[in-house]
């Protein structure tokens, strides 16, 4: 939809809208650019101050996928006040400033809106060196593909909304979606990262698609190399997933070559839209040992390739 709009002109913008890239960066002069990003979510989980939590760490994460460090946030809400009581919202602005504590800063402000559902996240101002900014365009052929948190948070929490799942599996997907992509930035340091993105609504694959198509290479992925919380298998066997997966699989087309043998479930996990997920590196090859003994945990999960130009090609069952 953003091609419609006019293109913008001011050569101080170092990224804009023309990438699918997911934050703006506004350059200030050489050694400071300001990277910002707005991001609200409607409530995912049951408890308001872990829905806040994860919205919050879900907005920052757009910062760290630009390589840069977050100032200060404000918070946008809409929430109804005349049918919810007033300490529910007070629960969900308390998860969100604790994990803005946890990423280093502090939310100094906000905007509220009465409306029916309820809806948080925060504007996150950083800082990233001119020189360092990460975006999804300049993976190169040969590249390591790195992906930092496990997928399936969309499948767990559309079981989680028709009742369907389990105590100690909504902790998981908590556990996981209220991880910030902090560390996992931070860890890139000094290493040659050639493209990063955050694996959000369009999946892992489409988030893949957006990098390859914006790099001009290819991807190969192995499924079987791809971390899944593992509760996700048997609920997309049984048809429970979000409605934004078989747009997500429609949209990707023919930018996907699926090997024969890719089962079904595979295809339902690769495309599941992720709330606050991880970070997807392209790193150079020389560079991967060192990448993964600071990440700690973190899977390789495929390679870039020369060829074909804008295509995923998916490996495994
Ligand atoms: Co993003
Ligand atoms: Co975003």
């Amino acid at each position: 939809m953003l091609c419609e709009l006019p293109p913008i002109d001011d050569p101080a913008v170092l990224v804009g809208t023309s990438t699918a890239d997911d934050a703006a960066v506004y350059k200030l002069d050489d050694e400071r650019a300001i990277v910002q990003t707005v991001d609200l979510i409607t409530p995912i989980v049951d408890d308001p101050y872990d829905y806040g939590q994860i919205a919050a760490a879900n907005s920052l994460s757009d910062v760290y996928a630009m390589g840069g460090s977050p100032l200060f946030a404000l918070a946008v809400v809409c929430f109804p006040s005349r049918q919810v009581p007033l300490d529910v919202l007070g629960r969900i602005l308390q998860g969100g400033i604790a994990k803005a504590r946890e990423a280093g800063i502090s939310v100094v402000g906000g905007h509220s809106v009465e409306d029916q559902e309820p809806k948080y996240g925060l504007v996150v101002t950083g800082l990233v060196s001119p020189d360092h900014i990460l975006t999804n365009a300049g993976a190169r052929p040969g590249d390591v593909l790195v992906l930092t948190k496990p997928i399936g948070s969309g499948i767990l929490t559309t079981a989680l909304k028709k009742k369907r799942l389990k105590e100690e599996a909504v902790r998981k997907v908590v556990e996981v979606m209220t991880t910030l992509n902090r560390a996992a930035s931070e860890a890139l340091e000094g290493l040659q990262v050639h493209a990063l993105t955050d694996v959000t609504g369009f999946g892992l694959l489409g988030h893949l698609i957006e990098m390859v198509a914006a790099s001009g290479v290819g991807a190969r992925l192995q499924a079987p190399a791809v971390p899944v919380l593992e509760e996700a298998w048997p609920l997309a066997r049984r048809g429970i997933y979000p409605g934004g997966t078989k747009r997500n699989l429609e949209y990707f087309g023919s930018s996907v070559q699926w090997s024969q043998e890719t089962s079904k479930e595979t295809q339902l996990v690769l495309a599941d839209p992720q709330t606050s997920g991880g970070l997807l590196i392209a790193i150079a090859p020389e560079d991967i040992d060192e990448l993964l003994s600071r990440l700690g945990t973190a899977s390789i999960i495929g390679e870039i390739t020369a060829t074909p130009p804008g295509i995923v090609q998916v490996n495994g069952v």
